[in-house]
């Protein structure tokens, strides 16, 4: 199969081309500096991928029509699916940073799609599914067209407040097209669970890091609250398969582990893979989020109050996901193992010499 893959840089994306190539699918994918392309194929080769299946595309999400030279417009209307992973991915964006990639970017994509009659698979986000945060943070689910997103970015910030954004708008318009998607909404992602790997910035690699410094001192919340996970290889493997599946017409599937363990226990686990003491009181959420606007507090704490919405004590319907999980033969791998690989791999492999006294009680 031939498919456009966007966000084919980042974690995941890298991840699903490795998994795409490697069953021999050729990937097109969206590239702002075309110049990283072959560092782009030494990453995916590593991560077992075929590189020789993997063509670079010049374009930018925030561009009218991606950007995309008329050559590569021909070359991108040959794929039989689009997978769109692409968006600015960080704490402390505007609300006209996030909006342009993440919103704008995202229904380009779909225009595409529409346009081309390319099977859509769109990556959005868990917190689309808890119900509970969407209704406090004011998005009428029934009627978005009547919320103030400008009040919910200012709540839960650009990134988060971009993502739900996109959901709807991109959602809506391929309804009214009735075109061919899919999404997939993964919870936050975590290491591969042969290699560990993980890219640095990703929010596991900042807990896990912020665990070995010491900065982490309390826990978020109470004994209900949990940062649900996904490994990155089960993530990719349910992407491909539904971008695939011709019978997972508008079908939106979480990629989310329910043995998840609560934030106390996960923190546990973590600091017993890295020979850390856990932090074992807690913080109310409230008091932190508080504690978090005095300048200066979110750098010291490497904590931002954007990421604390996605630590929370909501359990969600599984039923989806568990159907494409039988049909697909697809299985979460072990947590406890996967974890503490992704700790080693963060430990070993993404940590610089300035920062090994951090490590120095490693057993
Ligand atoms: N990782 C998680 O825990 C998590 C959890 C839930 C949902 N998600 C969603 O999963 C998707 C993939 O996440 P990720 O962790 O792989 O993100 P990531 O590592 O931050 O990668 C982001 C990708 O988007 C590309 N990108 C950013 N702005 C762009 C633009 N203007 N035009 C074209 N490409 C652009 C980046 O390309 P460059 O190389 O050019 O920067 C990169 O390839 C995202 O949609 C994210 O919202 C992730």
């Amino acid at each position: 199969m031939e498919c456009f893959v966007t966000g084919g840089s980042g974690f995941v994306g890298l991840h699903l081309l490795a998994y795409l190539t490697a069953r021999g699918h050729k990937a097109w994918v969206l590239m702002r500096n075309l110049s990283n392309l072959e560092s782009l194929k030494v990453q995916v080769s590593s991560l077992g991928g075929n590189s020789g299946c993997i063509h670079g595309v010049k374009g930018d999400l925030s561009t009218p029509g991606l950007g995309l030279s008329d050559a590569d417009q021909r070359n991108v209307s040959s794929a039989h699916v689009i997978f769109h992973l692409a968006a600015q991915f960080s704490w402390g964006l505007t609300m006209e940073e996030a909006r342009a990639v993440n919103v704008e970017g995202a229904l380009r994509v779909a225009k595409l799609a529409v346009v081309q009659q390319t099977r859509f698979l769109m990556v959005g986000g868990y917190m689309i599914k808890n119900d509970t945060h969407l209704a406090k943070v004011g998005i009428d689910t029934q009627h978005p067209e009547k919320t103030d997103w400008f009040k919910v970015y200012k709540r839960v910030g650009g990134y988060e407040g971009s993502k739900l954004e996109a959901h709807f708008v991109v959602t809506r318009y391929l309804e009214e097209q009735s075109a061919d998607y899919a999404v997939v909404h993964p919870a936050t992602v975590y290491g591969h669970s042969e290699s560990g790997h993980i890219l640095k910035g990703q929010p596991t690699e900042q807990l896990i890091r912020n665990l070995s410094s010491g900065k982490l001192k309390a826990i978020p919340g109470n004994s209900e609250h949990w940062l649900p996970l996904v490994s990155v290889d089960y993530l990719v493997a349910l992407i491909m398969y539904l971008g695939f599946d011709s019978s997972a017409v508008r079908q939106q599937v979480l990629a989310l582990n329910e043995a998840t363990p609560s934030l106390l226990n996960l923190v546990k686990q973590i600091s017993n893979y890295l020979g850390v003491r856990a932090p074992n009181r807690y913080i109310p959420k409230g008091l932190l989020r508080f504690f978090l606007t005095i300048p200066g507090m979110e750098n010291r704490f490497a904590t931002s109050r954007e990421s604390l919405n996605f630590i929370q004590i909501e359990r969600f319907d599984m039923s989806i996901s568990k159907y494409f999980e039988t049909r697909y033969e697809l299985h979460h791998p072990d947590l406890r193992r996967t974890l503490e690989k992704t700790v080693k791999y963060v430990k070993n492999t993404l940590v610089d010499s300035s920062e090994h006294h951090f490590f120095s009680k490693t057993p």
